[in-house]
């Protein structure tokens, strides 16, 4: 078995690769002067772990070509994040089923699709190919322990998020609750508290993505003007759009941290071990 990744991918597709003890195949990727990519592997085994992010049309592109590439060896599909995974369904007439079109199209030449914490669990039913995902939450309990905060509340910003938050409230055996969040646009949320807080003591906002940043700095700004001792922010996919960092940190959010299923400056935990354990199975 052998591992090869997209560009975006590279530092997961590395450690998941030493942790199966697999040779990382050597990946290629450049551009024909008119934009198009280009791709050309090193030598593939008869079964490859193909890893790559679905961040941008480039990451969907490369993913294609290499799992084309890979096309006389036995693919293994990890999708760490499974981008247009919100858009799950028709919401307005017209609307594509995103979802179900990036499912189908990376469906061929590949005989297994394994993913992390998508954002609903049904997507993965559009593969035409067995499909499953891993849960970081043990990860994510294990990073906020490491934080050595005193009791930490473990709070979910909405319900959709509870069953992650109670999964790593569990890991350290902490207190756990959920805001209520209306989305009034794609950047601007409102938070409420239910019947829990207010909190004064250390806050940990768990969530599956962090994108805009406007869920978790809203909720964080509600926190600290209720007497939050500490805010800190911990999701699995840190996508960071625009100047989510900096709304972030003036919200007054301590640690900001997310896994390498999006590699970057706040990957501060990985996805590596769920990963090759649901490999070796
Ligand atoms: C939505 O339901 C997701 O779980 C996240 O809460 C959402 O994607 C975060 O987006 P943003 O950072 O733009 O508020």
């Amino acid at each position: 078995m052998k591992v090869a990744c997209t560009g975006r991918s590279w530092a997961l597709g590395t450690r998941i690769a030493e942790r199966l003890g697999a040779v990382l195949v050597e990946t290629n990727f450049s551009r024909f002067p008119d934009g198009e990519i280009y791709l050309r592997t090193g030598p593939l085994d008869e079964t490859t772990v193909v890893v790559g992010s679905l961040l941008s049309s480039d990451s969907l592109v490369e993913l294609l070509l290499l799992i084309d590439a890979c096309h006389r060896s036995e693919v293994l599909l990890v999708i760490p994040y499974l981008g247009y995974a919100r858009q799950d369904r028709e919401f307005k007439p017209g609307e594509p089923v995103s979802a179900r079109a990036m499912a189908k199209a990376l469906s061929h030449g590949v005989s297994r699709v394994l993913s992390v914490n998508v954002h609903k669990e049904s997507v993965l039913s559009h593969f035409a190919v067995a499909a499953s995902q891993v849960s970081l939450a043990p990860e994510v309990g294990d990073f906020v322990a490491g934080l050595n905060l005193e009791n930490p509340l473990i709070l979910a910003p909405d319900k959709g998020a509870v069953p992650f938050a109670t999964a790593v409230a569990s890991r350290g055996g902490w207190e756990c609750d959920h805001l209520e969040k209306t989305r009034l646009s794609g950047e601007e949320v409102r938070v409420e508290p239910r019947k829990g807080g207010p909190w004064t003591g250390d806050v940990v906002l768990v969530d599956d993505i962090i994108s805009t940043g406007g869920t978790l700095a809203t909720a964080a700004r509600m926190l600290r003007a209720q007497g939050a001792k500490g805010v800190h922010a911990v999701c699995v996919h840190g996508l960071f759009a625009n100047t989510a960092l900096t709304l972030l940190r003036s919200a007054g959010i301590g640690q900001i941290a997310a896994s390498d299923t999006i590699e970057g400056p706040n990957s501060r935990y990985s996805a590596a071990g769920p990963l090759a354990q649901a490999l070796s199975r």
